[in-house]
């Protein structure tokens, strides 16, 4: 009898363990855990990773990416995150210094890892605030021209989005490069490789959205980031593009980031 008291007991203790993991799994599963890169580009790039000042690093800071090559990173478990994604081209290492550096978007590190350091403009940049695991709240993602364009990028969310509103996929999938102003290019010999916004080729208080234009009333659309729009209307083409730039979804599990990705 007691014997028989123990086992039940010992069996309803396993029980409720059993169902508290899978509540913390179900918790866990609502916030998204990780994030996937694809380089559907035709060339290798090497990704960067930034978090943001009040959130964790990842687990990797950049990475080599093959030309067809897939890789993932688990996002935190603690509390929400948030931080940049970009690629960088035409990178090495010197031979004489040992020193790693990219034709665009380097983050001056002098390695693949970018430790902490954001990628030097022009460059592509996907954007997201995941809500804090559990929260029930919107992640928060977007791809920003405003410091111009290096490399077609997408980034949406995947795993089960159903009943949710949003959860599209905010992407720059034209080439910027090909319809860069004259005054705007980035040359590697006569290949255009990046584009520069009118804000980092001029650093005028009107295409930097500063000064006397720092409010979305003061600093709409130039002639410059009609450009960039044109070729990717869903990205954000100057600071205050914000009504058809920014995209939200919740329970998204893995937001996929891809180069180059298909139009
Ligand atoms: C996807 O999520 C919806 C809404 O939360 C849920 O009803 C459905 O069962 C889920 N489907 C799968 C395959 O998990
Ligand atoms: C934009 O306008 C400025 C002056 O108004 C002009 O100098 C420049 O060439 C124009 N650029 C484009 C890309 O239209």
């Amino acid at each position: 009898m007691d014997a028989g008291s123990n086992g039940t007991g010992t069996r309803l203790s396993l029980l409720v363990l059993h169902l508290t993991i899978l509540f913390l799994l179900g918790g866990g599963a609502e916030a998204a855990t990780s994030f996937s890169f694809t380089n559907a580009c035709a060339h290798p790039v090497w990704v960067g990773a930034l978090n943001g000042a009040t959130s964790p690093p990842l687990s990797h800071t950049g990475f080599y990416l093959a030309s067809g090559a897939t890789s993932s990173l688990a996002a935190p478990s603690s509390g929400a995150w948030s931080g940049n994604f970009w690629a960088r081209t035409g990178c090495a290492t010197d031979a004489s210094t040992g020193r790693f550096s990219c034709a665009t978007a380097d983050c001056g590190s002098g390695d693949v890892a970018c430790n902490g350091r954001g990628p030097a403009p022009p460059v592509t940049l996907a954007e997201i605030t995941l809500a804090a695991p559990g929260s029930g709240g919107l992640d928060f993602y977007d791809v920003s021209l405003v410091d111009g364009f290096n490399v077609p990028l997408r980034i949406a969310p995947s795993g089960n989005t159903s009943g949710n509103n949003g959860c599209s996929a905010a992407a720059c999938a034209g080439d910027v490069n090909a319809v860069c102003p004259s005054d705007l290019r980035v040359l590697s010999g006569s290949a255009v490789v990046a584009c520069k916004s009118a804000c980092n080729a001029y650093g005028s208080a009107r295409y930097c959205c500063s000064g006397d234009y720092g409010t979305p009333a003061a600093c709409g659309p130039t002639n410059y980031s009609q450009v960039f729009k044109a070729a990717c209307p869903t990205a954000y083409s100057y600071a205050y593009d914000d009504a058809s730039s920014t995209f939200t979804c919740s329970g998204a599990a893995v937001y996929d980031v891809t180069f180059c990705p298909a139009n």
